[in-house]
Protein backbone atom coordinates (compact mmCIF):
# COMPACT_ATOMS: atom_id res chain seq x y z
CA UNK A 1 0.00 0.00 0.00
CA UNK A 2 1.32 3.53 -1.13
CA UNK A 3 2.72 4.97 2.01
CA UNK A 4 0.74 8.30 1.76
CA UNK A 5 -2.60 5.51 2.41
CA UNK A 6 -1.14 4.64 5.68
CA UNK A 7 -2.26 7.01 8.33
CA UNK A 8 0.76 6.51 10.70
CA UNK A 9 0.51 9.15 13.81
CA UNK A 10 4.05 8.65 15.98
CA UNK A 11 3.66 9.39 19.97
CA UNK A 12 6.86 11.10 21.43
CA UNK A 13 7.69 11.44 24.91
CA UNK A 14 9.92 13.84 26.62
CA UNK A 15 13.47 12.86 27.42
CA UNK A 16 15.46 13.26 30.21
CA UNK A 17 18.93 12.71 28.40
CA UNK A 18 19.86 12.46 24.92
CA UNK A 19 23.29 10.82 24.61
CA UNK A 20 25.08 8.98 22.26
CA UNK A 21 26.66 8.10 19.14
CA UNK A 22 25.48 7.09 15.66
CA UNK A 23 25.63 6.85 12.50
CA UNK A 24 23.07 8.31 9.44
CA UNK A 25 21.68 7.03 5.83
CA UNK A 26 24.13 8.40 3.38
CA UNK A 27 23.94 11.74 1.62
CA UNK A 28 20.76 12.01 -0.58
CA UNK A 29 21.77 14.67 -2.46
CA UNK A 30 25.31 13.17 -3.07
CA UNK A 31 23.08 9.50 -3.99
CA UNK A 32 21.02 11.27 -6.66
CA UNK A 33 23.71 12.81 -8.21
CA UNK A 34 25.99 9.55 -8.31
CA UNK A 35 23.29 7.21 -9.31
CA UNK A 36 22.48 9.99 -12.16
CA UNK A 37 26.15 10.81 -13.15
CA UNK A 38 26.90 6.65 -12.88
CA UNK A 39 24.45 5.86 -15.65
CA UNK A 40 25.55 8.74 -18.17
CA UNK A 41 28.64 7.37 -17.85
CA UNK A 42 30.39 4.53 -20.13
CA UNK A 43 31.42 1.51 -17.66
CA UNK A 44 30.77 0.05 -14.37
CA UNK A 45 30.23 2.12 -11.27
CA UNK A 46 30.34 1.10 -7.96
CA UNK A 47 28.36 2.95 -5.14
CA UNK A 48 28.41 2.12 -1.51
CA UNK A 49 26.56 2.81 1.60
CA UNK A 50 23.13 4.45 -1.03
CA UNK A 51 20.61 5.21 1.21
CA UNK A 52 17.51 3.54 1.50
CA UNK A 53 15.02 6.82 1.93
CA UNK A 54 12.06 6.54 -0.88
CA UNK A 55 13.44 9.78 -2.70
CA UNK A 56 16.64 8.01 -4.04
CA UNK A 57 14.53 4.65 -4.58
CA UNK A 58 12.40 6.96 -6.49
CA UNK A 59 15.70 8.03 -8.34
CA UNK A 60 16.68 4.30 -9.00
CA UNK A 61 13.12 3.42 -10.32
CA UNK A 62 13.51 6.50 -12.90
CA UNK A 63 16.94 4.97 -14.10
CA UNK A 64 15.84 2.12 -14.60
CA UNK A 65 12.98 3.01 -16.71
CA UNK A 66 15.27 4.82 -18.68
CA UNK A 67 16.99 1.22 -19.11
CA UNK A 68 19.82 1.80 -17.11
CA UNK A 69 21.73 -1.62 -15.68
CA UNK A 70 21.55 -1.27 -11.33
CA UNK A 71 22.17 -4.24 -9.62
CA UNK A 72 22.12 -3.58 -5.05
CA UNK A 73 23.93 -6.38 -3.01
CA UNK A 74 23.96 -5.28 0.57
CA UNK A 75 25.68 -1.75 0.80
CA UNK A 76 26.43 -1.45 -2.49
CA UNK A 77 25.33 -0.73 -5.94
CA UNK A 78 26.66 -1.45 -9.31
CA UNK A 79 25.72 0.62 -12.32
CA UNK A 80 26.42 -0.62 -16.03
CA UNK A 81 26.08 1.98 -18.69
CA UNK A 82 27.06 2.88 -21.86
CA UNK A 83 26.27 6.64 -21.70
CA UNK A 84 22.76 9.15 -22.46
CA UNK A 85 22.51 8.01 -25.86
CA UNK A 86 21.69 4.41 -24.50
CA UNK A 87 18.94 5.69 -22.52
CA UNK A 88 15.44 4.40 -23.90
CA UNK A 89 12.15 5.70 -23.90
CA UNK A 90 10.29 4.73 -20.72
CA UNK A 91 7.15 2.50 -20.96
CA UNK A 92 4.44 4.85 -19.12
CA UNK A 93 5.44 7.88 -17.17
CA UNK A 94 8.71 8.63 -14.51
CA UNK A 95 7.28 8.62 -11.02
CA UNK A 96 9.34 10.74 -9.13
CA UNK A 97 7.33 10.23 -6.08
CA UNK A 98 8.32 13.00 -3.63
CA UNK A 99 11.47 14.15 -4.55
CA UNK A 100 12.51 17.13 -6.48
CA UNK A 101 15.68 16.64 -6.65
CA UNK A 102 15.01 13.47 -9.23
CA UNK A 103 12.55 15.61 -11.30
CA UNK A 104 14.50 18.52 -11.59
CA UNK A 105 18.12 17.28 -12.42
CA UNK A 106 16.25 13.97 -14.65
CA UNK A 107 14.62 17.25 -16.67
CA UNK A 108 18.00 18.47 -17.31
CA UNK A 109 19.59 15.19 -18.15
CA UNK A 110 16.90 14.56 -20.71
CA UNK A 111 16.54 17.53 -22.68
CA UNK A 112 19.63 16.97 -24.93
CA UNK A 113 18.76 13.25 -25.33
CA UNK A 114 17.05 11.61 -27.65
CA UNK A 115 14.31 10.17 -26.31
CA UNK A 116 11.03 11.30 -24.71
CA UNK A 117 9.73 11.37 -21.39
CA UNK A 118 6.86 11.93 -19.08
CA UNK A 119 7.95 12.92 -15.34
CA UNK A 120 5.42 13.06 -12.81
CA UNK A 121 5.35 12.48 -8.97
CA UNK A 122 3.05 12.49 -6.03
CA UNK A 123 0.18 15.15 -4.93
CA UNK A 124 3.44 17.69 -2.77
CA UNK A 125 5.80 17.54 -6.10
CA UNK A 126 3.29 18.39 -8.56
CA UNK A 127 2.37 21.45 -6.66
CA UNK A 128 6.23 22.58 -6.64
CA UNK A 129 7.49 25.17 -9.02
CA UNK A 130 9.22 23.98 -12.04
CA UNK A 131 9.41 27.07 -13.87
CA UNK A 132 12.74 27.29 -12.87
CA UNK A 133 14.50 24.46 -14.73
CA UNK A 134 11.72 24.71 -17.65
CA UNK A 135 12.41 28.25 -18.47
CA UNK A 136 16.54 28.42 -18.44
CA UNK A 137 16.64 25.14 -20.09
CA UNK A 138 14.14 26.49 -22.90
CA UNK A 139 16.44 28.86 -23.57
CA UNK A 140 19.10 26.53 -24.37
CA UNK A 141 16.64 25.04 -27.10
CA UNK A 142 14.87 22.05 -24.98
CA UNK A 143 10.96 20.99 -25.85
CA UNK A 144 9.56 20.88 -22.88
CA UNK A 145 5.58 20.63 -21.81
CA UNK A 146 3.50 21.24 -18.45
CA UNK A 147 0.55 22.97 -17.24
CA UNK A 148 1.73 26.24 -15.62
CA UNK A 149 4.99 24.41 -15.06
CA UNK A 150 4.19 22.31 -12.77
CA UNK A 151 4.40 17.99 -12.75
CA UNK A 152 3.36 16.40 -14.93
CA UNK A 153 5.76 17.56 -17.01
CA UNK A 154 6.62 15.61 -20.66
CA UNK A 155 10.23 16.49 -22.14
CA UNK A 156 11.18 15.70 -25.99
CA UNK A 157 14.84 15.35 -26.31
CA UNK A 158 16.09 17.36 -28.65
CA UNK A 159 19.91 19.05 -29.50
CA UNK A 160 20.62 21.91 -26.93
CA UNK A 161 23.05 25.05 -27.39
CA UNK A 162 25.22 26.04 -24.29
CA UNK A 163 24.56 29.54 -22.69
CA UNK A 164 25.12 31.74 -19.87
CA UNK A 165 22.90 31.18 -16.49
CA UNK A 166 22.33 33.41 -14.16
CA UNK A 167 20.18 31.88 -11.31
CA UNK A 168 17.21 34.03 -9.84
CA UNK A 169 17.12 32.06 -6.75
CA UNK A 170 20.05 30.02 -5.06
CA UNK A 171 19.18 26.70 -6.30
CA UNK A 172 21.44 23.69 -6.49
CA UNK A 173 18.46 21.49 -8.48
CA UNK A 174 18.58 24.38 -11.49
CA UNK A 175 22.25 24.41 -11.21
CA UNK A 176 22.80 20.82 -11.50
CA UNK A 177 19.72 20.80 -13.93
CA UNK A 178 21.83 22.85 -16.43
CA UNK A 179 24.82 21.50 -16.17
CA UNK A 180 23.81 18.42 -16.65
CA UNK A 181 21.82 19.61 -19.83
CA UNK A 182 25.41 21.45 -20.48
CA UNK A 183 26.87 18.44 -20.93
CA UNK A 184 25.25 17.43 -24.00
CA UNK A 185 24.68 20.58 -25.45
CA UNK A 186 27.31 22.43 -28.50
CA UNK A 187 29.21 25.03 -26.96
CA UNK A 188 29.81 25.75 -23.34
CA UNK A 189 27.23 25.93 -20.26
CA UNK A 190 27.76 29.06 -17.57
CA UNK A 191 25.73 29.23 -14.22
CA UNK A 192 26.45 32.24 -12.08
CA UNK A 193 25.07 32.20 -8.67
CA UNK A 194 24.90 34.78 -6.44
CA UNK A 195 24.56 32.99 -3.60
CA UNK A 196 26.51 29.64 -3.41
CA UNK A 197 24.59 26.92 -3.18
CA UNK A 198 26.04 22.51 -2.43
CA UNK A 199 28.30 21.55 -5.19
CA UNK A 200 28.30 17.60 -5.24
CA UNK A 201 27.36 17.86 -9.00
CA UNK A 202 30.58 19.80 -9.87
CA UNK A 203 32.63 17.82 -7.61
CA UNK A 204 31.63 14.38 -8.89
CA UNK A 205 31.77 15.68 -12.52
CA UNK A 206 35.60 16.81 -11.98
CA UNK A 207 36.06 13.14 -10.69
CA UNK A 208 34.46 11.96 -13.66
CA UNK A 209 36.96 13.38 -15.91
CA UNK A 210 34.78 16.69 -17.06
CA UNK A 211 36.11 19.93 -17.85
CA UNK A 212 34.02 22.06 -15.01
CA UNK A 213 35.68 25.66 -14.38
CA UNK A 214 34.63 27.21 -11.14
CA UNK A 215 35.57 30.52 -12.10
CA UNK A 216 35.08 34.38 -10.48
CA UNK A 217 32.17 34.54 -13.64
CA UNK A 218 30.62 31.31 -12.10
CA UNK A 219 30.82 27.17 -13.01
CA UNK A 220 31.21 26.33 -16.81
CA UNK A 221 31.10 22.91 -17.92
CA UNK A 222 32.02 21.90 -22.04
CA UNK A 223 30.69 19.21 -23.81
CA UNK A 224 32.81 16.72 -23.54
CA UNK A 225 33.47 14.53 -26.84
CA UNK A 226 34.68 11.75 -24.59
CA UNK A 227 31.93 10.11 -21.99
CA UNK A 228 32.15 10.31 -18.42
CA UNK A 229 34.52 7.89 -16.87
CA UNK A 230 32.58 5.44 -14.57
CA UNK A 231 33.42 5.98 -10.57
CA UNK A 232 33.73 4.12 -7.68
CA UNK A 233 32.33 6.21 -4.34
CA UNK A 234 31.77 5.42 -0.76
CA UNK A 235 28.41 7.98 0.10
CA UNK A 236 28.98 9.89 3.60
CA UNK A 237 26.23 10.07 6.07
CA UNK A 238 23.95 13.13 5.28
CA UNK A 239 24.25 16.37 7.45
CA UNK A 240 20.70 17.05 6.59
CA UNK A 241 19.45 14.27 8.31
CA UNK A 242 22.30 14.47 11.39
CA UNK A 243 21.02 17.45 11.95
CA UNK A 244 18.32 16.62 13.66
CA UNK A 245 20.47 14.59 16.57
CA UNK A 246 23.09 17.73 16.57
CA UNK A 247 19.66 19.42 17.15
CA UNK A 248 18.67 17.43 19.74
CA UNK A 249 21.83 17.33 21.89
CA UNK A 250 21.97 21.33 21.28
CA UNK A 251 18.09 21.69 23.04
CA UNK A 252 20.08 21.14 26.86
CA UNK A 253 22.76 21.90 28.41
CA UNK A 254 25.23 18.50 29.12
CA UNK A 255 23.20 16.71 26.26
CA UNK A 256 25.32 15.33 23.62
CA UNK A 257 25.37 13.48 20.46
CA UNK A 258 28.34 11.69 18.14
CA UNK A 259 27.41 11.17 14.69
CA UNK A 260 30.18 9.59 12.82
CA UNK A 261 31.43 9.27 9.13
CA UNK A 262 29.33 12.40 8.07
CA UNK A 263 29.86 14.30 4.63
CA UNK A 264 31.34 18.08 5.61
CA UNK A 265 31.59 19.53 2.41
CA UNK A 266 32.18 23.19 3.05
CA UNK A 267 28.60 24.29 1.35
CA UNK A 268 26.61 22.01 3.49
CA UNK A 269 27.75 22.83 6.91
CA UNK A 270 26.53 26.03 7.57
CA UNK A 271 24.14 24.84 10.26
CA UNK A 272 26.78 23.95 12.84
CA UNK A 273 28.00 27.33 12.18
CA UNK A 274 24.53 28.78 12.89
CA UNK A 275 24.98 26.37 15.82
CA UNK A 276 27.98 27.67 17.59
CA UNK A 277 26.51 31.36 17.09
CA UNK A 278 23.31 30.40 19.42
CA UNK A 279 26.26 28.81 21.75
CA UNK A 280 25.94 25.05 21.31
CA UNK A 281 29.87 23.41 21.50
CA UNK A 282 30.50 21.64 18.47
CA UNK A 283 33.49 19.93 17.44
CA UNK A 284 34.32 18.81 13.99
CA UNK A 285 37.56 16.29 13.24
CA UNK A 286 37.55 15.28 9.43
CA UNK A 287 39.29 14.88 6.16
CA UNK A 288 39.35 16.55 2.89
CA UNK A 289 41.11 14.58 0.74
CA UNK A 290 38.42 12.33 -1.11
CA UNK A 291 35.81 14.14 -3.68
CA UNK A 292 33.17 14.59 -0.27
CA UNK A 293 34.82 15.69 2.83
CA UNK A 294 33.86 13.73 5.16
CA UNK A 295 34.61 13.40 9.46
CA UNK A 296 33.04 13.35 12.72
CA UNK A 297 30.77 15.36 14.51
CA UNK A 298 30.59 16.09 18.61
CA UNK A 299 27.44 18.30 19.61
CA UNK A 300 27.24 19.35 23.25
CA UNK A 301 24.59 21.41 24.43
CA UNK A 302 24.79 24.59 26.24
CA UNK A 303 22.61 27.56 27.21
CA UNK A 304 21.37 29.00 23.88
CA UNK A 305 20.90 32.88 22.33
CA UNK A 306 18.59 34.03 19.74
CA UNK A 307 20.48 35.11 16.12
CA UNK A 308 19.35 37.11 12.96
CA UNK A 309 19.80 34.78 9.72
CA UNK A 310 19.45 36.67 6.15
CA UNK A 311 19.06 35.03 2.74
CA UNK A 312 22.23 33.66 2.30
CA UNK A 313 22.37 31.79 5.39
CA UNK A 314 18.89 30.63 4.92
CA UNK A 315 20.22 29.20 1.53
CA UNK A 316 23.69 27.63 3.12
CA UNK A 317 20.99 25.80 6.00
CA UNK A 318 17.84 25.47 3.51
CA UNK A 319 17.32 21.86 4.85
CA UNK A 320 18.27 22.54 8.27
CA UNK A 321 15.71 25.04 9.41
CA UNK A 322 13.13 23.05 10.74
CA UNK A 323 15.62 22.15 13.06
CA UNK A 324 16.87 25.50 13.95
CA UNK A 325 13.46 26.63 14.54
CA UNK A 326 12.94 24.20 16.82
CA UNK A 327 16.43 25.12 18.65
CA UNK A 328 14.95 29.21 18.85
CA UNK A 329 12.26 27.86 20.95
CA UNK A 330 15.20 27.16 23.94
CA UNK A 331 17.72 30.80 22.79
CA UNK A 332 17.42 33.64 24.72
CA UNK A 333 15.60 36.36 22.75
CA UNK A 334 13.85 36.71 19.46
CA UNK A 335 15.70 34.44 16.07
CA UNK A 336 14.77 35.90 13.07
CA UNK A 337 14.91 34.42 9.76
CA UNK A 338 14.61 36.87 6.27
CA UNK A 339 14.67 35.66 2.98
CA UNK A 340 13.41 32.37 2.97
CA UNK A 341 10.23 32.82 0.85
CA UNK A 342 12.12 29.00 -0.69
CA UNK A 343 10.97 27.48 2.51
CA UNK A 344 7.39 28.01 1.44
CA UNK A 345 7.62 25.87 -2.18
CA UNK A 346 10.00 22.88 -0.43
CA UNK A 347 7.87 19.35 0.54
CA UNK A 348 5.45 21.36 2.41
CA UNK A 349 5.32 25.38 3.10
CA UNK A 350 7.95 25.01 5.53
CA UNK A 351 7.52 28.58 7.34
CA UNK A 352 3.65 27.81 7.94
CA UNK A 353 3.68 23.81 9.10
CA UNK A 354 6.34 24.69 11.28
CA UNK A 355 5.10 27.77 12.90
CA UNK A 356 1.96 25.55 13.28
CA UNK A 357 3.76 22.40 15.17
CA UNK A 358 5.63 24.68 17.40
CA UNK A 359 2.50 26.85 17.86
CA UNK A 360 0.34 24.11 18.99
CA UNK A 361 3.17 23.18 21.64
CA UNK A 362 3.07 26.58 23.18
CA UNK A 363 5.78 28.33 21.27
CA UNK A 364 5.75 32.19 19.62
CA UNK A 365 6.14 32.18 16.69
CA UNK A 366 5.31 35.33 13.92
CA UNK A 367 5.16 34.03 10.21
CA UNK A 368 5.90 36.69 7.24
CA UNK A 369 5.79 36.24 3.36
CA UNK A 370 9.36 35.41 3.72
CA UNK A 371 10.30 34.81 6.90
CA UNK A 372 9.31 33.65 10.25
CA UNK A 373 10.67 34.42 13.78
CA UNK A 374 10.62 32.52 17.39
CA UNK A 375 10.69 33.95 20.53
CA UNK A 376 12.19 31.99 23.61
CA UNK A 377 12.56 30.54 25.43
CA UNK A 378 9.55 29.04 26.09
CA UNK A 379 8.39 25.66 28.05
CA UNK A 380 6.98 23.76 25.50
CA UNK A 381 3.85 21.54 26.14
CA UNK A 382 2.99 18.20 24.25
CA UNK A 383 0.11 18.53 21.67
CA UNK A 384 -1.33 16.76 18.53
CA UNK A 385 0.52 18.28 15.28
CA UNK A 386 0.81 17.33 11.75
CA UNK A 387 3.69 16.56 9.49
CA UNK A 388 2.18 18.17 6.48
CA UNK A 389 3.94 14.69 4.87
CA UNK A 390 6.81 16.56 5.09
CA UNK A 391 9.53 14.34 5.88
CA UNK A 392 11.32 17.36 7.98
CA UNK A 393 9.14 18.90 9.84
CA UNK A 394 7.88 15.24 11.53
CA UNK A 395 11.55 15.22 12.10
CA UNK A 396 11.70 18.40 14.03
CA UNK A 397 8.24 17.90 15.28
CA UNK A 398 9.88 15.30 16.88
CA UNK A 399 13.12 16.82 18.52
CA UNK A 400 10.82 19.24 19.67
CA UNK A 401 8.78 17.12 21.29
CA UNK A 402 12.04 15.94 23.80
CA UNK A 403 11.69 18.77 25.59
CA UNK A 404 7.81 19.15 25.63
CA UNK A 405 6.07 18.65 29.82
CA UNK A 406 3.98 15.61 27.94
CA UNK A 407 3.77 13.68 25.16
CA UNK A 408 3.38 14.82 21.27
CA UNK A 409 1.66 13.07 19.04
CA UNK A 410 2.68 13.58 15.14
CA UNK A 411 0.16 13.05 12.67
CA UNK A 412 1.37 11.13 9.28
CA UNK A 413 4.83 10.52 10.72
CA UNK A 414 6.08 7.91 8.72
CA UNK A 415 7.14 9.81 5.96
CA UNK A 416 10.11 10.24 7.79
CA UNK A 417 10.87 7.31 5.28
CA UNK A 418 11.29 10.47 2.33
CA UNK A 419 15.05 10.78 3.57
CA UNK A 420 15.47 8.43 7.20
CA UNK A 421 13.67 5.49 7.35
CA UNK A 422 14.83 4.23 10.79
CA UNK A 423 14.69 7.81 12.40
CA UNK A 424 12.22 6.24 15.19
CA UNK A 425 14.22 4.01 16.07
CA UNK A 426 17.31 6.13 16.31
CA UNK A 427 15.29 8.55 18.36
CA UNK A 428 14.40 5.59 20.69
CA UNK A 429 18.26 4.70 21.25
CA UNK A 430 19.43 8.34 21.75
CA UNK A 431 16.73 8.76 23.98
CA UNK A 432 16.99 7.70 28.10
CA UNK A 433 12.98 8.21 29.09
C1 LIG B 1 18.94 19.80 -3.03
C2 LIG B 1 18.95 21.15 -3.05
C3 LIG B 1 18.07 21.96 -2.19
C4 LIG B 1 17.53 21.16 -1.02
C5 LIG B 1 17.03 19.83 -1.44
C6 LIG B 1 18.12 19.01 -2.11
C7 LIG B 1 19.82 19.10 -3.99
O1 LIG B 1 16.99 22.43 -2.97
O2 LIG B 1 16.51 21.87 -0.37
O3 LIG B 1 16.57 19.09 -0.31
O4 LIG B 1 20.08 17.90 -3.80
O5 LIG B 1 20.26 19.74 -4.94
P1 LIG B 1 17.14 23.76 -3.86
O6 LIG B 1 18.39 23.62 -4.59
O7 LIG B 1 15.96 23.79 -4.78
O8 LIG B 1 17.10 24.86 -2.85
Amino acid sequence: MPRAEVESARTISSATRVAGELAVPGDKSIAHRALILAALAQGESWIHGLPEGEDVLATVACLRGLGANLQRSGRTTRIRAAGLSSFATPHGELDCENSGTTMRLLLGVLAGSAISATLDGDASLRRRPMDRVIEPLRTMGARIESRESRAPVFVMGTSLQGRRHTLAIPSAQVKSALLLAGLSASGPTTVVEATPTRDHTERLLRAMGTDVGATADGVVVRPSHQPLRPIELAIPGDISSAAFWIAAAALRPGWSVIVADVGLNPTRTAFLALLRSMGAHVEVEGSSSDIEPRGMVTVTGQRLRAIVLGPADVAAAIDEIPALLVLATQAAGVTTIDGAGELRVKESDRIAAMADGLRRMGAVVEERPDGVSVKGPTALHGASVESHGDHRVAMALAVAALVASSPTTIADADCVAVSYPNFFTQLQELTHE
